[in-house]
């Protein structure tokens, strides 16, 4: 399949050059030939070398286990016929990683195999997922996602989202809290322009609870927080990232910050609340207006 796909322009390109050189001499003609060999050979070698960067880095396979259905017809025709699927999943694992591991001197999580799956059953969220195997992972794709009408941007902003928990280092065992590595993920998406829900409210109080800025069930929350510390301490969302490798306590994001982070979240909910009395506040909290 692959091979046919890669020769067809060099077999119309030798077709054209024959009818155009037929009447020269035979010396000519044998040049001619030489030298449309010696191109097809440099092509396939530069056809080799092109399938082994793309596959540099890691397996990459693509399941459409919705099969008979509309959104499995969709997945085939946007995703799989072209190839498109493949190169999502290439472009969003590498802006991933660019955001994850600034630093190249920082040791990289393993990753050999990813699986992008369209699912038989509607997921709960659009994209979950599953690393039960070391350096394997499967992202599973919600069928309902193929309803979107912008389907492309859906599905980049899905699997942008995927490859950011998949190059997290989260270890095999998760024991950062949930609302940080949803909210790093988030990090990540929005990054990447695909902001979360559009903010049709201006601008959402978080829900402080007076602990931490991370604790929040609003993973968009979360992510603003961990901007804000980014911004404040280039180089944090990296050394977070890093610090999840060895597990978790109190002071992880303390450490990666370099000052306490308790501080730096009573200065961004403070700015926060200045800015929402300002502009109207959408919705307010008591906590919140106390600080
Ligand atoms: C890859 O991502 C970049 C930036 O996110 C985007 O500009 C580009 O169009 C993407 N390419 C493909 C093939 O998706
Ligand atoms: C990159 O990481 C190394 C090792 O962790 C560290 O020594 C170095 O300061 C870091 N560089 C930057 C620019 O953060
Ligand atoms: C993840 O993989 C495990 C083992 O292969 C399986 O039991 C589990 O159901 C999978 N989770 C999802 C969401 O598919
Ligand atoms: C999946 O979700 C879509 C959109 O929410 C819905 O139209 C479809 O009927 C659902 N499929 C199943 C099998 O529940």
């Amino acid at each position: 399949m692959e091979d046919h796909h890669l020769l067809q322009p060099i077999v119309s390109t030798i077709t054209t050059t024959t009818t155009a050189i037929d009447d020269d001499d035979i010396a000519v003609s044998t040049s001619a030939i030489i030298y449309r060999m010696v191109m097809v050979i440099f092509i396939a070698i530069v056809s080799i070398w092109a399938n082994y960067e793309a596959s540099k880095g890691f397996e990459i396979i693509i399941i459409n286990d919705a099969g008979n259905t509309p959104a499995g017809h969709r997945f085939a025709v946007f995703f799989i016929s072209d190839g498109k699927a493949i190169r999502i999943v290439q472009n969003t694992s590498e802006f991933a990683e660019k955001v994850l591991y600034p630093n190249a001197s920082q040791p990289k999580k393993q990753v050999h195999h990813v699986t992008l799956r369209l699912a038989g059953r509607n997921l709960t969220d659009v994209v979950v997922v599953n690393m039960s195997k070391s350096h394997e992972f499967v992202l599973h794709i919600s069928p309902s996602m193929m309803e979107e009408i912008n389907l492309e941007k859906a599905m980049v902003s899905a699997v942008q989202r995927g490859m950011a928990r998949v190059w997290l280092w989260d270890g095999e065992i998760s024991t950062a809290p949930r609302s940080i590595i949803d909210g790093m993920v988030e990090y990540v998406g929005i990054s990447a322009g695909f902001g979360g829900s559009p903010d049709s409210g201006g601008l959402k109080l978080p829900e402080f609870d007076g602990n931490s800025c991370w604790d929040d069930r609003d993973s968009v929350n979360v992510a603003r927080f961990l901007n804000y510390c980014e911004r404040v301490r280039p180089g944090f969302i990296g050394r977070l990232n890093q610090a999840m490798r060895d597990g978790w306590d109190v002071r992880t994001v303390d450490d990666a910050l370099g000052l306490p982070a308790q501080q730096l979240c009573y200065y961004y909910y403070s700015s926060i609340v200045r800015i929402s009395n300002v502009m109207g506040p959408t919705s307010t909290s008591g906590r919140i207006q106390s600080i």
